[in-house]
């Protein structure tokens, strides 16, 4: 039996458990069409999470925390083979991508901090994604759940066996940085992928993921579909027909929740006060929040606020944090009342942050949870502070992100006021601009 690593899983809403040696397993198993409203986390061992010194890569210096390594342990694959698995898809993907995985910079942002009027041993800390692979966060998400299936299917846990030419065609719904982030993972590994993608998608991004070599759709609303994004529609459609779910959002795939953890692991070295996380789906401040907690736990377990930050243009997640708390049984019948709480946004999403536009935020329950356990709030920022905050970070840092990567920074200006000077706060920069 290991004493590190992952257990297993355990749904939020219905209790369910699923062993982690168990391969393949995506999504609760009491899930079904007509009640989706379920959400697997991942069962960790109580430990202290620790860096391997000296390791750029996050999927080696942290490796025996995540739960693919722990299902590869389970399976049978030792410590060196499933370094080595690491290693050698990473220099794929640095082929492809000119960067593998890297441990991104966590610093003080002197002149930021200055022009937000923080004391000197207050201020702003800046976890930069923009180098990352695929110039986001989104492909930490993406290569846990990667390493998983590539596992499952060395050791014939898939139900094409280990025939690579058979392989089921990977999927994702997205218009942005998880879809070019997938594509370039699959092309890493040459396998297939089918991306959905709205009418109004970036030309810009279209035409990476042609040449990634992803098979892309357009999505535009059909008169019978129910309330929703039509490219999640089709997405559950391709999944519900054989495709390997390989979305960013935690109810469709719970083993993106893995590699999304190792964000809060790089951060947890500062005490923070509070940490700014902007919110479209809400993987990553659902994996942000689990990550620190865990890392917390092995030094003071003081968790900063978290504050779940969208934009007046599309702010699902507001409305559903206060039904959750207010309505009968509040937050610990939240899960139980999932549809009544998280209903999709009605009006035209729109913001410069278009990359947190989801209308519904898939991982709510999860960042909920953060939101109190934490102390926090979910901030619906103006698109005026959404704006500056893009305009301050490309004036007082080196680091050139898209609204939607600055868009914490928003939600941080949107309540300054309610933020001591000394306070020591943190926001990621997510995604490189376009
Ligand atoms: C740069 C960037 N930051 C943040 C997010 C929000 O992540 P999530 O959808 O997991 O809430 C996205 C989502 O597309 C993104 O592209
Ligand atoms: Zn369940």
């Amino acid at each position: 039996m290991p004493s590190v690593g992952v257990v297993g899983w355990r749904c939020v809403v219905c209790g369910a458990t699923v062993d982690i040696a168990e391969p393949m397993v995506f999504r609760c198993p009491n899930a079904t069409a007509s009640d989706p409203f379920h959400t697997l986390q991942i069962v960790q061992r109580d430990e202290p999470v620790q860096c391997a010194a000296n390791e750029p890569n996050p999927f080696v210096a942290y490796r025996r925390y995540y739960a693919w390594d722990s299902f590869a342990e389970a399976v049978g694959l030792s410590d060196e083979a499933r370094t080595d698995l690491v290693v050698q898809v990473d220099a794929k993907v640095a082929a492809i991508a000119g960067t593998g995985f890297v441990i991104t910079p966590f610093t003080r942002a002197a002149a930021l901090s200055a022009a937000l009027g923080f004391a000197a041993d207050g201020g702003v800390w800046v976890k930069d994604e923009t180098h990352q692979v695929a110039g986001s966060h989104k492909a930490r998400h993406l290569f846990s759940t990667l390493l998983h299936l590539l596992v499952a299917e060395s050791v014939g846990g898939t139900p094409w066996g280990d025939r690579v030419a058979d392989r089921s065609t990977l999927a994702i719904a997205s218009c942005g940085n998880a879809a070019l982030a997938a594509s370039t993972l699959a092309a890493a590994v040459q396998w297939p992928i089918q991306v959905f993608v709205p009418t109004n998608a970036n030309p810009a991004v279209l035409v990476r993921l042609g040449e990634l070599g992803a098979t892309v759709t357009m999505c535009p609303r059909r008169p019978h579909d129910p309330p929703g994004d039509p490219c999640v529609l089709r997405y559950r459609e391709a999944v519900a027909a054989g495709a390997v779910p390989f979305s960013v959002q935690g109810p469709e795939n719970a083993w993106c929740l893995d590699g999304g953890r190792s964000i809060g692991w790089e951060m947890a070295g500062e005490t923070l006060d509070r940490v700014f996380v902007q919110v479209g789906g809400g993987a990553l401040a659902r994996c942000v929040i689990g990550g620190l907690a865990q890392a917390r736990a092995g030094r003071d377990g003081v968790l900063p606020k978290l504050h779940a930050v969208q934009t007046e243009g599309c702010a699902p997640l507001a409305r559903a944090w206060r039904r959750a708390l207010d309505g009968p049984g509040g937050l610990a019948t939240a899960g139980a009342r999932w549809g009544v709480c998280m209903t999709p946004w009605e009006s035209e999403p729109h913001s410069a942050a278009d990359g947190i536009l989801d209308d519904e935020t898939y991982d709510w329950l999860g960042v909920v949870n953060g939101l109190v356990a934490s102390g926090g709030s979910a901030v619906v920022a103006p698109e005026a502070d959404v704006l500056l905050a893009n305009q301050l970070a490309g004036a007082h840092t080196t680091i050139d992100a898209s609204h939607t990567g600055t868009a914490g920074l928003a939600g941080l200006l949107a309540i300054r006021g309610e933020v001591r000077d000394h306070e020591r706060v943190a926001v990621i920069f997510s995604g490189i601009r376009r």
